[in-house]
């Protein structure tokens, strides 16, 4: 929103189709925009254009530029426009699924989603039977519907824009970040979110007169005041949820509660002060860092609303200990970190990162001279944590792989039982969970729906609760007691990389971290800390075998399968690089525990089938060989990662790629590079898009 800057409708197109691009890797199946139409006489002067594309965001730019009705290069002084990319939950990717998503064929107030309705069924029911005619399958077109049902049946005249958002939100179930957009309020905007990230950046000339934003409560009375008689008497059949078996919503706020449009902005000289201002609201920081480092992170149920260039924050309910007022915050994240640089990709990038991402994980936290880790994030807790009885390290796709790698040494470090959860799985078992426990919920992103669930279950049940995230200022990193911030910069390539070598360390780091007292694991504490001082330095090593990989990857392309084989410190790095093949060569590959393979994976072998195996010096490596043999007896032709200078592999093995030797538990760290490299090379063979996989979304921030 730019108040009082005047830009041209191509700016604005600009501003907002860059803002998209830097968020295409969170989802992509279409796009959309929603500006303020060039006036063309009375009849039109608050028209808004609305216009959606299946496919890339490119494709919209194109479609942006192809009406030249549009008056590209008119100037409008304050002006709101909204652009989406979505990635289908409900309804298949096209532009009438897209958002922006409208109320009614005038564009009266057009809305974006991120996220998931829940009980949109319910809603849709009650709007359809007032009328409504819907044109999308998606759960988000209720809301567009729903607040021109509640402006349309507002008792006075000047109900401000955020306190219609107010009522909408009250009916809602689910998760979402909005952002409603209306002929009504030109030049307004009002965005909220629950359970999706949301965050404002403030771009001003002039200093910002506050470092904080005050929250406006609401702290009116409930009153049931849009029931309805006509549809008391259609009981919905699968009538729960929001608007109940009779089919009248929720209880709401009474609209004549002395709020009106003129209060919203009263008293709130916090942002803006009318000067020329601009405002950007993003689900990410990435889509708006090139403007402006200033932002202000919404907390669920925050509704934030712009009018006459003045920002306010609003809220229902001022609940116990909640502080009143949100900071601005000033990000450290430079543009350049995000762009793809000399790569191909953004995921290639990544990996090649990886020795400055894995130091910047230790820097500062690892004392080399006297052999001491300190975590600040976990100080404060950690006696607390040294009383539990058991770890629980939970997370979703790689995040949970890197809980699978540091298992047994953190067993060994802290002496303690670890649990390693699938998020998903943790909460389909209900799984028992106490006061005693410590959690640690894995997220590069630090929004995965799945994960942040089970986070406040954890939370629920008394657990002290550990995030461990690549992404200051999101949810888990708010929602959790204590944390530790990865520091591996921005990852954009879906398939995780860098995130993955860096939760890793940091694992590692807390089981250092923990054991630092114990006598009888001094000399193992010693051994690794000596190992991570040099583990930089062996990942470029690793790095220089790129063109090696290139080679294999040149003969397997076109297979259709792949199996990945070890056991131990690597049985992680099996299922990790399977998943890296899967997500982005769109091969069938499967992470096999070696100690399985007599149990049935040894039937898929014969010579046709390209298997890989890890097998480095470490105390499975006599088992590993083992494995070697049985693939090789079925004519299998394996090729194995493993320790420079091992004659024995090399002599059964078809190929070999040779990794530097490190200590037992970092050699995964090594091992999975070759895979991450490999995954890649093979996509770029198949011809697919490394950095945006089909059907996959950088983060899932739903169920
Ligand atoms: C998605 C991504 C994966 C990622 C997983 C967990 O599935 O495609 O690459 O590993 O989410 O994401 P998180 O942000 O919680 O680590």
């Amino acid at each position: 929103l730019n108040h009082c800057v005047p830009k041209t409708r191509r700016e604005i197109f600009e501003t907002l189709v860059k803002g998209l691009q830097r968020l295409e890797y969170r989802g992509y199946d279409s796009a959309g925009i929603a500006v303020d139409g060039p006036k063309n006489g009375l009849k039109d002067e608050k028209n808004i254009c609305i216009i959606k594309k299946r496919g890339k965001v490119k494709s919209l730019d194109e479609e942006l530029y192809k009406k030249d009705q549009m008056k590209l290069d008119e100037e409008i002084e304050t002006h709101f426009g909204i652009a989406h990319t979505r990635w289908a939950t409900h309804g298949e990717p096209n532009a009438v699924n897209s958002h922006p998503h409208r109320s009614d064929k005038n564009n009266e107030f057009v809305v974006i989603h991120n996220g998931i309705i829940t009980n949109y069924k319910e809603l849709k029911k009650y709007l359809v039977l007032k009328g409504y005619e819907f044109e999308s399958e998606t759960d988000t077109e209720v809301i567009p519907k729903l607040i021109k049902y509640i402006y349309d049946n507002r008792e006075s005249e000047d109900v401000s824009f955020s306190m219609l958002v107010e009522r909408v939100i009250q009916q809602l179930e689910g998760a979402f970040a909005l952002a409603f957009k209306s002929s009504h309020y030109p030049g307004e905007a009002v965005v909220t979110r629950r359970g999706s990230p949301l965050l404002i950046g403030v771009r001003s000339e002039y200093e910002l007169s506050t470092q904080h934003i005050p929250i406006q409560y609401n702290n009116a009375p409930h009153h049931p005041v849009l029931h309805d008689e006509a549809v008391k008497n259609h009981s919905c059949p699968e009538g729960q949820g929001a608007t109940g078996p009779q089919g009248h919503l929720k209880d709401e706020v009474q609209m004549k509660n002395n709020r009106n449009r003129s209060d919203s902005s009263c008293g709130l000289h916090s942002v803006g002060d009318g000067k020329a201002v601009e405002y950007f609201f993003a689900s990410d920081a990435s889509a708006i860092i090139e403007h402006t480092n200033k932002v202000i992170y919404l907390e669920d149920d925050d509704i934030a609303a712009v009018a006459e260039g003045k920002l306010s924050l609003h809220r229902m309910i001022r609940q116990a200990g909640e502080e009143p007022v949100r900071a601005i915050q000033t990000l450290q994240m430079e543009l350049q970190q995000i762009m793809k640089g000399n790569y191909q990709a953004f995921m290639q990038k990544e990996i090649f990162e990886q020795p400055e991402s894995i130091f910047n994980t230790m820097r500062g936290r690892i004392c080399f001279e006297n052999n001491t880790v300190m975590l600040g994030g976990l100080k404060d807790h950690l006696k607390e944590i040294k009383r539990c009885r058991r770890l629980i390290v939970i997370g979703c796709g790689t995040s949970f792989h890197a809980g699978v790698a540091t298992r047994q040494i953190l067993e060994e470090l802290t002496e303690l039982p670890v649990m390693v959860e699938l998020a998903s799985d943790f909460l389909d078992r209900i799984t028992p969970v106490f006061r005693d426990d410590v959690c640690f919920f894995i997220s590069q992103s630090g929004e995965t729906a799945d994960t942040l669930m089970a986070l406040r279950y954890c939370k629920e049940r008394g657990a002290l609760t550990v995030g461990v995230t690549n992404t200051v200022g999101s949810s888990i990193s708010r929602e959790t007691d204590c944390g530790v911030h990865i520091n591996a910069g921005p990852e954009i390539g879906v398939a995780s990389t860098k995130a993955y070598t860096s939760q890793f360390v940091a694992l590692i780091m807390f089981g250092l971290m923990m054991s630092e007292d114990r006598i009888s694991l001094q000399k193992r504490r010693l051994e690794i800390i000596n190992g991570l001082r040099i583990l930089p330095e062996l990942i470029k090593k690793v790095l220089e075998l790129d063109s090696k990989i290139k080679t294999i990857a040149d003969e397997l392309y076109q297979q259709r399968s792949l199996l990945v084989m070890g056991r131990g410190f690597h049985y992680a790095t099996c299922l990790e690089g399977a998943l890296k093949i899967k997500e982005i060569t769109y091969m069938h590959s499967e992470g096999i525990l070696s100690g399985e393979l007599k149990h049935g994976p040894l039937a898929l072998v014969d010579n046709d089938m390209p298997v890989i195996m890890v097998i480095m010096r470490d105390s499975c490596y006599i088992k590993c060989h083992n494995a070697l043999q049985q693939v090789t007896a079925r004519q299998g032709r394996p090729i194995v990662l493993c320790c420079e200078d091992d004659p024995d592999v090399k002599k059964s093995a078809y190929k070999t790629i040779e990794l530097p030797q490190t200590v037992d538990c970092l050699q995964g760290i090594l091992s999975v590079i070759p895979l991450q490299l490999m995954s890649f090379h093979l996509a770029v063979l198949r011809g697919y898009d490394v950095d945006y996989p089909r059907n996959l979304a950088k983060s899932v921030t739903v169920e």
